[in-house]
């Protein structure tokens, strides 16, 4: 959030505020993930100067935390003179007004979703990843549009292009507010309709790729779990990587050849975190459609962290919501030269294989090579197919052929969720309903 008039003269100083509900296990612990919320302050230049925590019972539907813990966070701000207050978890628009109203005008309260945003807005390079930051922030502003607007209008898209206050020509009876709204959806609609075009496009192109057969591989992961130096390894080329959080946010692809001489193409995406806005997966439909796309999938792990297991779960339930079911996945354990430890042991359940590397020095990685030949060639994807009734024969192939894993009789036909091998996926690519 700092602007770079800030950054050169110091950064914004922040109080950051976790909240737990008693009798929920989240993903992460509040401490956990406070931490890591440090991490993407110190990303967005903000530097972190104290820190609030509770267990509440429920969320406060005022102040999102309790009268004695506002009080708390006013004397840290008076000890610390910090101006900012920055939230683990999304505000809703009545929250953020009550605390802008508890904090005082000189105090900004923020959001982990704003922060992403920001973040995002700031590592944008090309212009569809501009385009989609940019819809992202507006969806999130629109419903909070107050005095705050004010200050993010600043920085929105990391440009002045979002300077939209005052501008507006008032309707009868329109308050400056209500304009302010009403530019907004105009400008939420030009993006959308833009990247409609950004989609359509690449869908194409897509289309163009298919047709040549070359496979395609998709890197996805934790942020920080080292994709790009991953994919700078396995291509001797020189995508940017940095001991940051979102370096990457465009795709990436490279060609490189497997073992047997065989192309394929690996694209490098946006990295996935806990608590990822919900605006901006809608907003990045267009670049995660690379990943539900790809012929397989390398879901990278930095084995070294505490929290691995977690990290790979939030990795899946971000996959899962944007509708990736079907494509064959290897899980990379990276790192390897780092770990004192021996790779966490993981149930193989959804992967195709395990495989430890180093993206540093390369260990592991021509065994990767050789597992992503085989899943390409060999692989089994998981699917739900529904066969006509009168397909029996279709059936019973499958369970020759396939690892049929549940089946159940519907009206519509014969539901089965299966392994598919690779080599039969375009034969019943027409029965897959997930
Ligand atoms: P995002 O852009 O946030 O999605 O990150 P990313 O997954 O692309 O990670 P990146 O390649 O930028 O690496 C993150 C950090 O991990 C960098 O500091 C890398 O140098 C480091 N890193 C990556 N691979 C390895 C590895 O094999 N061993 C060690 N020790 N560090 C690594």
């Amino acid at each position: 959030m700092a602007t770079s008039e800030e950054q050169q003269g110091g950064s914004e100083k922040a109080i950051l505020v976790g909240v737990g509900l008693r009798g929920e296990r989240p993903l992460l612990s509040i401490n956990d993930s406070l931490r890591e919320l440090a991490l993407l302050a110190k990303t967005a230049g903000i530097e972190v100067v104290g820190e609030v925590k509770q267990i509440l019972p429920k969320i406060n539907s005022a102040t999102f935390v309790g009268s004695g813990k506002i009080e708390e966070v006013l004397e840290l701000l008076e000890y610390t003179g910090a101006e900012v207050v920055l939230f683990d978890d999304e505000l809703s628009p009545r929250h953020q007004r009550e605390l802008e109203k508890r904090f005082g005008e000189e105090v900004k309260v923020l959001d982990r979703s704003a922060l992403i945003l920001d973040i995002f807005a700031q590592h944008a390079k090309t212009r569809e990843g501009a385009l989609q930051v940019e819809l992202a922030q507006y969806e999130y502003r629109l419903p909070r549009l107050t005095r705050l607007w004010t200050h993010l209008a600043r920085q929105a898209g990391g440009s002045s292009r979002g300077g939209i206050s005052g501008v507006g020509v008032r309707g009868p009876g329109e308050t400056q507010l209500e304009v302010d709204r009403r530019e907004i959806q105009k400008k939420i609609d030009k993006l959308k309709q833009e990247l409609e075009l950004v989609r359509q496009h690449r869908s194409r192109y897509r289309a163009r790729r298919q047709d040549t057969g070359i496979p395609v591989i998709a890197l996805v992961g934790y942020t920080n779990a080292g994709k790009s130096t991953l994919l700078n390894k396995l291509t001797g080329a020189d995508v940017y990587a940095a001991d940051q959080l979102f370096a990457t946010l465009d795709p990436t692809t490279r060609r490189i050849e497997l073992p047997s001489g065989r192309s394929v193409l690996l694209t490098d995406t946006v990295g996935f975190i806990q608590k990822l806005p919900p605006t901006l997966i809608a907003a990045f439909r267009a670049t995660l459609e690379e990943i539900r796309e790809a012929d397989v999938i390398l879901h990278v792990v930095d084995t070294t962290h505490s929290n691995c297991q977690q990290h790979i779960e939030a990795v899946e339930d971000t996959l899962a919501e944007i509708d990736v079911h079907s494509v064959p996945k290897i899980l990379v354990w990276n790192k390897l030269d780092a770990l004192e430890e021996d790779v966490p042991v993981i149930e193989m359940g959804e992967y195709a294989d395990i495989v430890a590397v180093s993206a540093y020095t390369g260990e592991g990685i021509d065994e990767l090579l050789e597992v992503i030949e085989q899943t390409l060639t060999h692989g089994m994807r998981p699917v739900t197919l529904c066969l006509p009734h009168t397909r029996g024969d279709l059936v019973a192939h499958l369970y020759d052929e396939a690892h049929v894993m549940e089946r159940s009789d519907t009206e519509d036909g014969v539901m089965l969720a299966v392994q598919l091998p690779q080599k039969l996926y375009e034969r019943y690519k027409a029965f897959i309903v997930n």
